[in-house]
């Protein structure tokens, strides 16, 4: 059998294919960013077919780089963007209307309406979900509503919905496929994650005909083969898993109470909770991480939007950096943060805020602050979200959370790194392969051709490379904690007026 599997990982800014081997190791990589459209402020779309065409280039690109032919791959795994919702017409297999983003903010207001009218708790029960525009449901609907002639066609059965994992397999298997994994599914809010099918009452609800749903599958199976003209032979596609859910996969959290953390343009911390899903009562999202055979793992997840954007932001809008890797530098150059306390809440607040008003607030400015302690104090926010992410995660769990592994851009900064563990009192721990989404796909896929026999496999190829543990005293810790979350109630305060 040949022993690679090429791992997708379709990103919000990015396609990328990474080739691993046998061993869990990286062979190749190739990226290509696609366009990103903003038709209206707080909209964001991509174009499907632009996504597909830079996933299908990237691919082609990390075989090559690996000196190696399409024979040699013996499954495909996909992780993609979670939430992003497209629709396309059956017959022709183009889309309607651009995809609409996760980070599309068009059916805000619908949602807080929804609230209004009292349907957070049982959408919660039903989905492990909080109503947000995050999530594909509402904008599916707008699609629908919007789109001359989709709802006909809809009824009709003509057109199909889904997330990016289920338009790259359509179109991998020219059609053939129109499915999805739980994972992804657990995502749209559409879908009942513990009956494990799609409800009824949601599908009512957001008046969404069921004849456009793709098929809900396992994370690891054979969902079927690339078409030959596409690939010069038939590969077996048999791994997906959301972004986040395929990383802690990667991450090797496969035991209850393991969490991971991404630090990406946002940051999302996931918690393996074992095979009951366990509701949130302090605002996190209940998910499935993923379904092997017939046993489903179930995690809470935190997202905080702006994470990695923040330095973006310093790069791109205040430009005080002019690379991204400046930023530890800079903030390193002075010893604490001077004072200056900053929410970067551009877009409102994800977990465990979940407001979708709270606008960027800088606080404790003086005649001496520097560029430098922006810096700081935009890296330091970085862990504090994470540390409000963390703490909602303690009072869910019944056990406190003792480690986390991190894996991300972000990671590579040890100032961000010892002040994570500062803030957090637990240990941070770094693994020697970052490229945990992909490689948690790719081990998906593995799984299913009996490329691995068992996770016992898998798991020796998880390596730390370095841990971060805390060391500040507790009086000051609780001090600055103190101060970010007076300016977290400010800059919520301040969307309200
Ligand atoms: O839920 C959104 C998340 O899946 C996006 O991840 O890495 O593409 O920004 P990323």
């Amino acid at each position: 059998m040949s022993k690679y599997i090429l791992s997708f990982d379709q990103g919000t800014t990015s396609s990328r294919a990474i080739v691993f081997n046998k061993q869990g190791e990286v062979v190749s990589v190739a990226q290509k960013e696609f366009t990103q459209f903003f038709p209206e402020p707080g909209w964001v779309e991509h174009d499907a077919n632009e996504i597909w065409y830079t996933q299908l280039g990237v691919a082609a690109e990390a075989v090559v780089k690996a000196g190696l032919s399409t024979q040699d791959i013996a499954a495909i795994g996909i992780t993609n963007q979670r939430e992003t919702t497209v629709v396309w017409d059956r017959a022709t297999h183009q889309p309607i209307h651009k995809a609409i983003v996760w980070q599309d903010r068009r059916t805000a207001s619908y949602c807080d309406e929804l609230k209004r009218q009292g349907h957070a708790e049982d959408i919660q029960k039903r989905t492990g979900l909080i109503p947000d525009a995050y999530f594909s449901a509402t904008k599916v609907k707008w699609i629908l509503d919007n789109v001359e002639g989709a709802r006909e066609k809809a009824n009709r059965g003509e057109l199909c919905f889904g997330t990016v994992d289920a338009w790259l397999l359509f179109k991998l298997t020219n059609g053939k496929v129109h499915a999805t994994d739980v994972t992804n599914a657990s995502r749209t809010m559409l879908y009942n994650i513990n009956s494990l099918q799609w409800d009824e009452a949601m599908l009512k609800l957001f008046d969404i005909p069921a004849a456009i749903l793709p098929e809900v599958r396992s994370s690891s199976e054979i969902y079927g083969y690339t078409d030959q003209v596409l690939t010069g032979t038939n590969i077996p596609i048999s791994g997906i898993a959301g972004d986040q859910q395929a990383a802690l996969f990667g991450q090797m959290c496969t035991q209850p109470g393991m969490v991971k953390n991404t630090y990406g343009t946002g940051c999302f911390m996931l918690m393996n909770t074992g095979t009951q899903p366990i509701l949130s009562k302090n605002n996190l999202l209940t998910t499935i991480a993923w379904k092997i055979g017939e046993t489903t793992t179930y995690a809470l997840e935190g997202g905080v939007f702006i994470a990695g954007a923040v330095v973006q932001w310093l790069r791109d809008g205040l430009g005080i950096i002019k690379t991204s890797g400046e930023v530890e530098k800079l903030a390193a150059s002075v010893e604490d943060n001077g004072g200056v306390y900053f929410v970067p809440s551009f877009a409102g607040l994800g977990a465990p805020y979940w407001n979708q008003h709270a606008r960027g607030t800088m606080m404790g400015i003086t005649r001496g602050t520097t560029a430098a302690h922006i810096a700081r104090a935009s890296i330091e926010s970085i862990a504090f979200q994470t540390m409000d992410v963390l703490q909602a995660m303690n009072a869910d769990a019944s056990i406190p959370i003792k480690q986390i592994r991190v894996d991300g851009g972000a990671t590579v900064n040890d100032l961000l790194m010892q002040f994570q563990s500062d803030m957090l009192e637990c240990s941070v721990v770094r693994p020697k392969i970052t490229e945990t989404t992909a490689a948690g796909a790719a081990y998906l896929a593995g799984l299913a051709i009996g490329l691995w026999k068992d996770l016992a496999e898998i798991e020796q190829y998880w390596k730390e490379e370095r841990t971060f543990e805390p060391s500040i005293e507790t009086t000051k810790r609780q001090k600055q904690i103190l101060k970010w979350h007076t300016a977290v109630k400010a800059a919520q305060v301040w969307g309200e007026l």
